[in-house]
């Protein structure tokens, strides 16, 4: 079986596109095939989170179960982390119990630090920089939906934030057209922006960013939207609300876009303020089974870089 070049799924960034390709194959393949395996038998993740999670836990911990292993969930207040053990040794003393670590955290830095010391694969189950398990996962849902992914065209409408800048290092790597409209304050990270730009050079994908969303949405085959306000961000919350409104995604934004427009939302979703129900209970609307794709996604992450 072909593997991932590292042993860890720290961030798209370090991903080829071969790399993100072998993992939509791989979900395709799980999702077809039968529903429990015995590809990680034997096998333990352990979980830790430091922030609320439905999806992210529920998927991967079923995911272990289908493929014949075994998930355990710690909050980093179960753990001696909560009580100032370091990401150093807990990341040590776990390699020795478990086949892996799946970790929600706030700084992505962490992530970095329990890659660096543990010696069992790293997933990155979303930091306050990124979600590269959601983005992977959303490629797959637009290919299973479209049947292709190079030269459509995915217009992020909202908060610059972790969704969008794992949105955008995914599809400059297949070869997609992302387009995004986000008020000033509130644009992705530079970086970000600079290094997908890059591997745009030898894959064909446009980066295109907008002051509104009309504009950003016009051409789209899926338009994304996430929430304002952020795990972490709470006290920012009426600030944001009131700077991200012209930004919502509602039904007088729809009239604006194709007509067979797929609409996407990582969820949880604010519904009334990022995207009205009309939109996320509306025809357009894809948002139940990209959640459910997170699982058959994450199986094959867990796969091929744990059997
Ligand atoms: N989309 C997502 O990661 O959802 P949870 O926060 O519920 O895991
Ligand atoms: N941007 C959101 C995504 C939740 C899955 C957050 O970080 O809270």
């Amino acid at each position: 079986m072909k593997k991932l070049r590292n042993k860890d799924l720290i961030s798209i960034n370090y991903l080829t596109p071969e790399e993100v390709n072998l993992i939509l194959n791989e979900a395709e393949m799980l999702k077809k095939g039968p529903r429990n395996t015995e590809y990680l038998k034997g096998k333990t993740l352990a979980m830790i989170f430091e922030k609320s999670s439905t999806r992210t836990r529920v998927s991967f911990q079923v995911g272990m179960y289908q493929l014949g292993g075994y998930a355990m969930f710690f909050s980093s207040q179960d753990l001696q982390i909560g009580r100032g053990e370091t990401i150093h040794d807990t990341a040590k003393v776990l390699s020795r119990y478990v086949d892996g670590i799946m970790a929600r955290t706030f700084k992505y830095q962490t992530i970095l630090d329990l890659a660096k010391y543990a010696t069992v694969p790293v997933i990155n189950g979303l930091t306050d920089f990124d979600h590269p398990c959601q983005a992977l996962s959303d490629l797959f849902t637009i290919y299973e939906k479209l049947g292709n992914l190079k030269g459509l065209t995915l217009s992020y409408i909202g908060d610059g934030n972790n969704v969008l800048h794992s949105l955008i290092q995914a599809c400059v790597r297949v070869g997609m057209n992302i387009n995004y409209a986000s008020p000033v304050g509130y644009k992705p990270s530079d970086l970000v922006v600079k290094e997908s730009l890059e591997v745009a050079k030898s894959t064909g994908s446009k980066v295109t960013e907008y002051n509104d969303a009309v504009s950003a949405i016009k051409d789209a085959d899926v338009i994304y939207t996430d929430v304002w306000v952020s795990m972490g961000q709470e006290e920012e919350k009426e600030k944001r609300k009131k700077d991200l409104l012209a930004f919502q995604l509602n039904s007088d934004l729809m009239k604006k876009a194709k007509s067979n427009v797929l609409v996407m939302h990582c969820l949880p979703a604010h519904r009334g303020e990022e995207i009205t129900d009309d939109v996320i209970d509306g025809p357009n609307s894809i948002v139940f089974d990209q959640a459910e794709n997170r699982m058959h996604t994450q199986k094959a992450i867990l796969k091929l870089l744990m059997s």
